[in-house]
């Protein structure tokens, strides 16, 4: 099929390359020159893991362009891929989403159908705001264009994005018509019948069953990406919440989510406690449904505590710091781990960077090491503070501790589950190891020298 992806992001890029993979003919829009130049010199804006050599394939049957007007008339199903950044109230925006709509409309020819699919995470409800952004510019250029809005939302992890987009659980399709539901059957008849020869990287899971294409009416599509992102994020805030109380009875969380995980009504994912969750998604949209069920006069307080809960998780970690060390000022602390998550190099709504603003503002002095998100924090905390806040970005690890007064893991890289920790403790002033992410055996730390703190254990 030909295919139109504006927005080359996280979900554009993965799904364009994704798409190509799999024989279609695909074009991408950006407006952004400078990810517009990379990608046109087969190069990833984006760190991800597989992306790139995959890209390498595929990236010159794909065509990059600034302009809609170059790649739309000639498509037959176009997907909306571009950001829906949150407002101050925390609505999320969905201007640039209008915006590709109408300038698809503005370009289609009046003889031929179109499948237009808003893969943008949106507010229940937008599907019908862009028909009828579509209607208005059709009427505008005195046309009976013929578009079909369909909702397929995307629940690509970060990190893990090319197994979700080749291994999905599912593919949700929300349209009021069977044109689109037809034609998004087509687009992803290889993926729903795992008929394509699995890339090299990334052979298909033994276990793999064939994904259902659940279909729906747009509404509700929407609101299960929201249901599904919210429902997550209060999983997890739910075994930090039980993490809190395990420290103050003395139990293990680690082991009363294995002990819960193990009912398949539960399940075992999703149970890991410690500093909460970060990332583009989950505060953006937990703040994004609060704002769509206050305009429907409703109160969702399990998603209000949700909320609390994980931001204070930040915080408490910063009191465990604070109660051993007596005071902050003055000490040097080692962060272990920038990026939101492992395998990734985004620190967007990242917990380090909360607890970095918070240990500055106590005084204490900050080393930070990350294998691969350093540029983009320093970036990050220079952007948002007009008081510079000074961290020493440390390449090598094990420097990190040398005459530091605590270590703190943030993120739970791989490479930090290997590290020598008899290693790391040798040259610090005091041995204190606090674990954000229960990544390493108490045992273990203890026996390298540690006072080791972890989170509910
Ligand atoms: C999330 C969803 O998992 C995707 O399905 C969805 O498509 C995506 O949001 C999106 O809306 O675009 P992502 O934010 O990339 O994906 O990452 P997750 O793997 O879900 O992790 C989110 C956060 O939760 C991370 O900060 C992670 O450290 C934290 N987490 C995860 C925990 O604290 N404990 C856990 O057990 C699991």
């Amino acid at each position: 099929m030909k295919i139109t992806i504006i927005g080359t992001g996280y979900v554009g890029l993965t799904t364009a390359v994704v798409l190509a993979y799999l024989n279609h003919n695909v074009s991408a829009v950006d407006k952004d020159s400078n990810k517009l130049s990379l990608l046109q010199e087969g190069k990833s804006p984006i760190h991800e893991p597989g992306i790139q050599s995959l890209l390498d394939e595929v990236c010159r049957t794909i065509r990059f362009t600034p302009t809609v007007a170059d790649v739309v008339p000639e498509a037959e199903l176009i997907m909306i891929a571009v950001g829906t950044p949150p407002k101050m109230d925390g609505e999320a925006d969905t201007r640039h989403v209008e915006e590709a709509a109408r300038e698809v409309a503005q370009v289609c020819l009046p003889n031929r159908h179109y499948t237009l699919v808003i893969k943008s995470t949106v507010p229940i409800g937008t599907n019908r705001r862009v028909a009828e952004v579509v209607a208005d510019v059709f009427a505008e250029r005195n046309i009976q264009g013929n578009i079909s809005v369909a909702s397929n939302p995307e629940f690509l992890q970060e990190g893990l994005a090319l197994q979700g987009a080749f291994y999905p659980d599912r593919i949700v399709v929300g349209a009021n018509n069977n044109e689109a539901f037809d034609a998004l059957r087509r687009l992803y008849q290889p993926i729903l019948e795992q008929t394509f020869d699995a890339p090299t990287m990334l052979p298909r899971p033994p276990s793999y069953h064939l994904p259902p294409m659940m279909t729906t009416d747009p509404n509700s599509a929407e609101m299960i990406k929201y249901a599904a992102n919210t429902f997550l994020a209060l999983k997890i805030s739910f075994i930090n919440e039980i993490a809190g109380l395990c420290e103050n009875v003395g139990a293990d969380v680690t082991e009363v989510a294995r002990g819960i995980g193990l009912d398949s009504r539960i399940g075992k994912k999703f149970l890991r406690a410690g500093l909460g969750w970060g990332g583009s998604c989950y505060p953006k949209d937990t703040a994004a449904l609060l704002r769509v069920a206050a305009q429907a006069d409703y109160s969702m307080p399990i998603t209000e505590a949700a909320r609390t809960v994980n931001f204070e998780q930040r915080q408490r970690i910063v009191q465990k710091l604070r109660t051993v060390l007596k005071t902050l000022n003055g000490k040097t602390i080692g962060i272990l781990g920038l990026a939101f998550k492992p395998n990734t190099d985004d620190i967007r709504e990242a917990p380090a960077l909360d607890i970095i603003r918070q240990l500055d503002a106590e005084g204490a002095y900050i080393r930070a090491h990350d294998p691969i998100a350093i540029s983009n924090a320093q970036q990050a905390l220079s952007d948002i503070n007009a008081a510079y806040i000074n961290v020493d970005f440390i390449e090598d690890v094990h420097q990190l501790s040398h005459n530091a007064d605590a270590l703190l893991l943030v993120t739970e890289w791989d490479q930090y589950h290997r590290l020598d920790l008899r290693k790391l403790a040798k040259n610090m002033k005091t041995r204190i190891l606090i674990d954000g992410r229960n990544v390493f055996s108490p045992k273990e730390a203890i026996a390298a020298g540690f006072h080791y703190i972890g989170v509910g254990r």
